[in-house]
């Protein structure tokens, strides 16, 4: 019988737990595969912790895997058993060695790029483009803020924002990361721990501000970000790894004409058609080196309590993955 991770109840790392499962036979319209590696990303810290209830206990988390198919539901025509497929899907049970899904889900991967760069940027590079190109669209000499700007997503974001021609601000929360964001295109580096990040942002931009603000670190920076705003700048608040944001008076949005959105990559990417293209157009940037996937720590599937220990250590850098 094949294994997966198991979390019965909210709580710490330690309540991942590696177990046996049954895998029922694909119904139709799904497929069954096997998975070589595992994406692990914050929001499955969110998940584990309690923050989003959203998956059903006992349940096995993960919203993204790369794998082989092993077996063929009725009614899937477009994949064959042995294609190697990778997939983002927000309906969990990634952390398992194998598992069914929705055929639809499965993009089909050619040749060239490594089941474990596709496991530590499938999903985190999705959201980078997203976030450049449809929540706001970064434009030649836009001032551009990017917050854990060596993190997973961060860091992709940085390279993708400056790839388009924009002044790249990026803050990280150690000394050890400064270099490493400015290998990832930042212009400009803050340690955002220790300086007031708002001030070196009016600095740096000659008191205009920025035209758009991407912040995943949510209670600590929201309205530092929203401070750190050129006029008609736009706030994509789209994560909240140091916690949820407290409620706020909209019209605070007025006096500088600016806009905030609360994206989700599943959404933006909710047509299959979409999302394909989308992962089509991360994977020649993978191919031409225009975005770098940066360092991944990988862990066995079992280690999945210690993977997630490393996701929330902020000593941390780059992509987390499991592999079986
Ligand atoms: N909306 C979407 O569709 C979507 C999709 C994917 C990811 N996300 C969000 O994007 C963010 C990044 O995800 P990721 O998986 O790539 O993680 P990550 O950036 O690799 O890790 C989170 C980073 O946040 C920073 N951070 C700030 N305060 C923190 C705290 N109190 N505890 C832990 N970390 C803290 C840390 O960097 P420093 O120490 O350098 O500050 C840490 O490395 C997450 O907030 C995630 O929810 C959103």
């Amino acid at each position: 019988m094949p294994s997966a991770i198991v979390l019965h109840q909210a709580g710490p790392a330690e309540n991942l737990k590696f177990e046996p499962v049954a895998v029922r036979a694909p119904l139709p319209g799904e497929i069954r595969l096997r998975h070589t590696a595992v994406g692990v990303n914050f929001h499955d810290v969110y998940v584990r912790s309690g923050l989003y209830k959203t998956l059903a206990l006992p349940g096995i988390p993960g919203i993204e895997g790369v794998g082989v198919v092993t077996e063929l539901g009725n009614e899937v025509e477009h994949l064959n058993v042995g294609d190697r497929v990778a997939y983002i899907h927000v309906g969990y049970g990634a952390y398992s060695e194998e598992r069914t899904l929705p055929a639809e889900a499965a993009i089909r991967l050619s040749a060239g790029i490594d089941d474990h760069i596709i496991a530590a940027t499938l999903l985190k590079g999705l959201t980078a483009q997203v976030l450049v190109h449809e929540v706001y669209a970064v434009k030649p000499g836009d001032w551009v803020l990017v917050h854990a700007a060596a993190g997973g997503v961060g860091s992709l974001l940085c390279q993708w924002a400056s790839h388009l021609g924009a002044h790249v601000i990026g803050t990280v929360g150690s000394l050890h990361k400064v270099e490493l964001a400015q290998r990832y295109g930042c212009n400009h580096v803050i340690q955002y721990r220790q300086e007031d990040f708002v001030a070196r942002v009016k600095d740096i931009t000659n008191g205009e501000g920025v035209q758009v603000a991407y912040d995943a670190v949510g209670k600590d920076t929201f309205f530092g970000s929203l401070a750190c705003l050129a006029p008609c700048g736009h706030l994509a608040n789209y994560g909240q790894a140091s916690g949820p944001v407290p409620p706020f008076e909209v019209s605070a949005l007025f006096a500088k004409s600016n806009s905030l959105s609360r994206p989700s990559v599943f959404q933006h990417l909710k047509k299959v058609e979409k999302r394909q293209a989308a992962a089509a157009a991360l994977f020649e940037a993978l191919n031409d080196h225009v975005l770098q996937p940066g360092h991944i720590a990988t862990f066995g599937l079992a280690n999945a309590a210690q993977a997630h220990h490393e996701m929330e250590s902020r000593s941390r850098q780059g992509s987390v993955i499991l592999t079986i």
